[in-house]
């Protein structure tokens, strides 16, 4: 896909630069030649001889080296690119284009350019939402300057909100979207719509809270070797139940049968069946929050057999009949003293999303409802990314496709919000 293409590559001075490492190696194995310019900043964060390794160029780094100039003076840099990408861009590169600043050999390359140039901002979610910086986005992006990103997420200090640099395979796809003619400034900023507010908390705002995660598929028994079951993989509850860890939560995630790793700093209790998720949900009980993230199955076989059944030759197949399960949710949601104090639910629809989800949170008497499409081809069962919307009591938000990561540390941060309000 990018063979022979030449890519410039200006790193400035953020934590994110270490991401350059990966965006570098995944740009070489499509057969980009990467060329690297570096601020005095980003040499804070990584350093010239991994980005030369990586790349198998020279690093540049001083505008006033001798020996640099009279080899591939700081124009040619820009001249022999096909695209410049600004990776991570902070707030004061981007102030600087804006600007029309040539105060070091990055700044001058981007002024000097005629080419286009892809900016993948990283910074703290309030440097990133400041009027300036929006201001200054606002200019570039009028001037044809492509973003991707910044994705929202939560970032050090206890904020939440957009600023971390897109992912390196994120930073390609803009790439390779230009290079085949499908990228314009005006359609491609992958920043949410409108900037959600940053979100301050104290340092870890659970300490002290108790959470329960329910998590996986049950499986319900036919005979010793049979059951019946669904495609959850535990994704979404795990990566909740280590989110409010996190955020220094006691949490007991309750996991049906899956084969993702065990979060770290989670107790973790193991089940096939609803019966014993219940149960051990029980167990956990008193808790500030419980999120029931699993997909239990609503039925299980009325009388499930200890031996295996047998196929008789010319014998019609047995007929299962069909009993409820416990609703682990509304249980929950009605446990008198014992209530956890935010319940929240899921909701997996197939169609009318969050219609559904919105009845749902009424009938099964939980707080919020986190509602997402697992219509076929949705790609949620066992995916890695989800689209939600958040059901409360106050209305419907619509949260934009990310990570099931990136889902559990925005819930994460609410259920913080709410619990420390
Ligand atoms: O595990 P992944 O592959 O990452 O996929 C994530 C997911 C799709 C499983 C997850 O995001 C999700 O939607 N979980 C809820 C699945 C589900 O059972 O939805 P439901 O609409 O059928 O149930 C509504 C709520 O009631 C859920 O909170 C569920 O946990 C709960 N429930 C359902 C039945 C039952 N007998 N007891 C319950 O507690």
């Amino acid at each position: 896909m990018l063979t022979g293409k030449r890519i410039l590559l200006i790193v400035s001075g953020g934590i994110a630069a270490f991401k350059c490492h990966d965006l570098i190696r995944r740009l070489r194995e499509r057969g980009a030649a990467v060329r690297c310019v570096m601020t005095e900043a980003a040499a804070k964060f990584v350093t010239p001889l991994s980005l030369q390794a990586l790349s198998e160029d020279r690093v540049y780094a001083d505008m006033f080296s001798l020996t640099d100039e009279s080899e591939m003076g700081h124009i040619e840099l820009s001249r022999e690119a096909d695209l410049l990408v600004v990776a991570p861009a902070t707030a004061d590169i981007l102030a600087k284009m804006a600007a029309g600043l040539a105060d070091d050999l990055a700044s001058t390359v981007l002024l000097a350019t005629d080419k286009t140039v892809l900016a993948a901002p990283a910074m703290n979610v309030r440097m990133w939402l400041h009027a300036a910086t929006q201001a200054n986005a606002a200019t570039l992006r009028g001037r044809g300057v492509l973003f991707v990103g910044p994705n929202e997420g939560a970032m050090a200090c206890n904020e939440y909100g957009p600023g971390r640099m897109a992912e390196p395979l994120e930073i390609v796809a803009a790439i390779e979207s230009w290079f085949m003619g499908k990228l314009a400034a005006p359609d491609f900023h992958m920043a949410l719509p409108q900037p959600p507010e940053a979100i301050i908390l104290p340092h870890r705002p659970l300490l002290g809270r108790r959470a329960l995660v329910t998590s996986g598929p049950t499986r319900e028994a036919i005979d010793p070797v049979r059951y019946i079951s669904n495609h959850s993989s535990g994704r979404q509850g795990h990566a909740i139940a280590a989110a409010l860890a996190t955020l220094g939560a006691d949490v007991t995630l309750v996991a049906g049968p899956v084969s993702q790793a065990d979060p770290v700093g989670v107790r973790v209790v193991r089940v096939d069946s609803a019966d014993q998720m219940l149960e051990a949900c029980q167990v956990a009980l008193p808790v500030d929050v419980a999120v029931c993230a699993a997909a239990v199955a609503d039925w299980k076989v009325a009388r499930a057999v200890n031996a295996k059944l047998k196929k008789a030759p010319g014998a019609a197949p047995p007929v299962l009949e069909l009993v409820p399960n416990p609703d682990i949710l509304a249980t929950l949601s009605a446990a008198g003293i014992n209530r956890p104090r935010l319940v929240v639910g899921f909701a997996a629809e197939t169609e009318d999303v969050v219609s559904n989800a919105v009845a749902k949170r009424t009938r099964k008497g939980c707080d919020w409802i986190v509602a997402n499409d697992v219509s076929a081809g949705s790609g949620t069962f066992g995916g890695t990314d989800n689209t939600v919307h958040l059901v409360t009591a106050e209305g419907v938000e619509d949260w934009p496709k990310q990570s099931k990561d990136a889902v559990a540390a925005r819930l994460a941060v609410r259920i913080a919000q709410h619990l420390v309000a």
